[in-house]
């Protein structure tokens, strides 16, 4: 749904012919939005702005938006919303089934590859971050209409599974007893044997082979390696209240057997060659080459990535391919991106995105995976932030606090400041919901009902409005721009002129007209509320 404020700017640019540039009015008296446009157009005309001004109020065409329009000062041209426009738009919202939230015409198949931890590690502060995100871009493309396919890339495959293999079968390691903390406690002990011990370094390359080869013993550990990790992760997962299932899992070894045929098939058509014993691509504009197969015959991450987006155009039938990690690996993306373009597996009618976000910081300001001493799991930070308050606040604070700045940023995780309800957090707009629910709670208690918004003579009431038409074209935003932040300080001012208006405008203690109203407002903003909560992937509680 198109926001009022956009409607009108395109109707005064169909009369201008330049882009209006409104601006909110500084005062009331100045209505709702005021221009400058006559003046901008008197300059380039030579002819005095206030005549530019009342020529354009002539054509411009308004009348079933505005007031009357007026020319102010200089030739400022103010544009006052009818109140019963602005009522219109506000009940529209309150009945729409999408609270305005325009659906694609043709859904686009958009694939998401987050989270994507890694087999024998517990989830750590990164992948947080990746869950959250992508967690949110899978809402909110959803919510718009879209076919959302997750794909967890985890890292199920690789020479790390050599030596957790065999330390597992040195140590006859209790395999069914095993949880994820387990594996990644054998990780750790493998790891360090390796670098002391020559004979158990060739036992685990000899190991790697045979994983490969598809023997028997060996796939059945690394099996249970997945399985165990795949617990680990869909704990984190349940604790976060996010999408993702175990059907979404598509790891690094589902790629295996394509990864051949790209190498044989790059080879031949030139586009891949051999250098120093490798298989490379070179892409114009990058320093190194993309490794499709190393001297030792290889496979590793960027080939994997190149097949994987083959499979996702081939199979998956994707539009749109999305990417969250750490921003660190943003040019591992980009190069991968460029050879499969390079190579025509992802053709120029899909897109392809890499969304990197910016590292957690301790108080400290350090990153936290670099503290010693202190653990970098994903579980302790919830932990954290629930010796402050309660789960559901708990995860409102982190994930609001994870989506409310610029994703490439680093943020610093303050489990204090994150879980008060005042101020730019996910528990304030929570705390504004329940008090929008409670107001209604309290009226449906008396036997007050309500049903449209009719009347809106205050000024905060109409800015409130106001507010409320533009949350199509904020989700629309975040859909395009993937920048979540904005729907964060969308919700804030909504959450904020809400509070001036129950300041301003007694609700209950109103009567008549006015009361009902009132309440259809606030049901209006208690339902965008938590529509926008929503897509964060945050609860929006009744009561707090
Ligand atoms: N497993 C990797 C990590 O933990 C992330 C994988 C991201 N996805 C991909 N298609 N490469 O850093």
């Amino acid at each position: 749904m198109q926001s009022l404020a956009s409607l009108l700017s395109s109707r005064v640019e169909a009369a201008a012919g330049i882009d209006p540039e409104m601006r909110p009015a500084t005062k009331p008296q100045f209505g709702h939005f005021q221009s400058n446009v006559a003046l901008r157009l008197a300059k380039s005309e030579g002819r005095p702005p206030r005549e530019v001004a009342a020529s354009l109020v002539e054509r411009i065409d308004v009348a079933d938006l505005c007031e009357p329009l007026e020319i102010a000062g200089p030739g400022f041209i103010n544009f006052r919303i009818r109140p019963e426009v602005l009522a219109r738009a506000a009940s529209d919202l309150l009945a729409d089934p999408h609270t305005g939230i325009d659906q694609a015409e043709t859904p686009a198949r958009i694939v998401i590859d987050y989270s994507s931890p890694n087999v024998a590690k517990q989830m750590h502060v990164g992948h947080l971050r990746t869950t959250i995100i992508g967690d949110c871009f899978n809402r909110v493309l959803t919510a718009t209409g879209n076919t959302v396919i997750p794909q967890n890339h985890i890292g199920d495959w690789g020479r790390q599974f050599g030596m957790l293999i065999e330390q597992a079968l040195d140590e006859e390691l209790d395999l069914d007893g095993l949880d994820l903390a387990g594996a990644e406690e054998l990780y750790k002990r493998a790891n360090a044997r390796l670098k002391a011990d020559e004979g158990f370094a060739d036992r685990a390359r000899a190991r790697v082979v045979a994983l490969q080869a598809g023997d028997e013993e060996t796939r059945a550990i690394w099996q249970r390696l997945i399985d165990v990790s795949k617990v680990g992760f869909n704990e984190a997962y349940d604790r976060l209240g996010v999408l993702l299932t175990d059907a979404d899992i598509a790891g690094e070894s589902s790629y295996n057997d394509l990864l051949e045929g790209v190498c044989e098939d790059l080879e031949a058509r030139g586009i891949a060659k051999m250098d120093d014993g490798a298989l490379v691509v070179f892409v114009d504009g990058f320093d190194a080459p993309a490794i499709l197969r190393n001297s030792h015959g290889g496979y590793g991450y960027d080939v994997t990535d190149v097949a994987a987006q083959k499979y996702r155009v081939d199979d998956l039938h994707a539009d749109r391919m999305i990417y969250v990690t750490d921003a660190r690996q943003h040019h591992h993306f980009e190069l991968v991106f460029a050879v499969a373009r390079k190579a025509g597996y992802v053709p120029d009618t899909v897109s392809t995105e890499h969304v990197g976000y910016g590292m957690v910081l301790g108080a400290d300001g350090r990153p936290f995976s670099t503290r010693e001493g202190t653990a970098a799991y994903l579980i302790d930070l919830l932990d954290a932030a629930e010796e402050h308050t309660t789960r559901p606040v708990a995860l409102a604070a982190i994930k609001y606090a994870d989506l409310s700045n610029q994703l490439q940023k680093d943020y610093v995780f303050d489990p204090e400041r994150m879980t008060a309800t005042s101020g730019d957090t996910g528990p304030y707009l929570q705390y504004a919901h329940a008090r929008a629910s409670r107001i209604l709670r309290n009226a449906a208690d008396q036997g007050i009902a309500w049903d449209q918004v009719t009347a809106l003579t205050e000024p905060v009431e109409q800015a409130l409005a106001l507010q409320l038409s533009r949350y199509g074209e904020i989700v629309a935003g975040v859909a395009a721009d993937l920048q979540p932040h904005k729907l964060c300080t969308y919700l804030f001012e909504l959450a904020s002129t809400m509070s001036v208006f129950y300041e301003q405008c007694p609700v209950l203690k109103s009567d008549g007209e006015v009361r009902t109203s009132r309440l259809a407002l606030c049901a209006t903003t208690r339902k965008v509320l938590a529509s926008g909560l929503g897509l964060l992937g945050i609860e929006a509680p009744d009561q707090m």
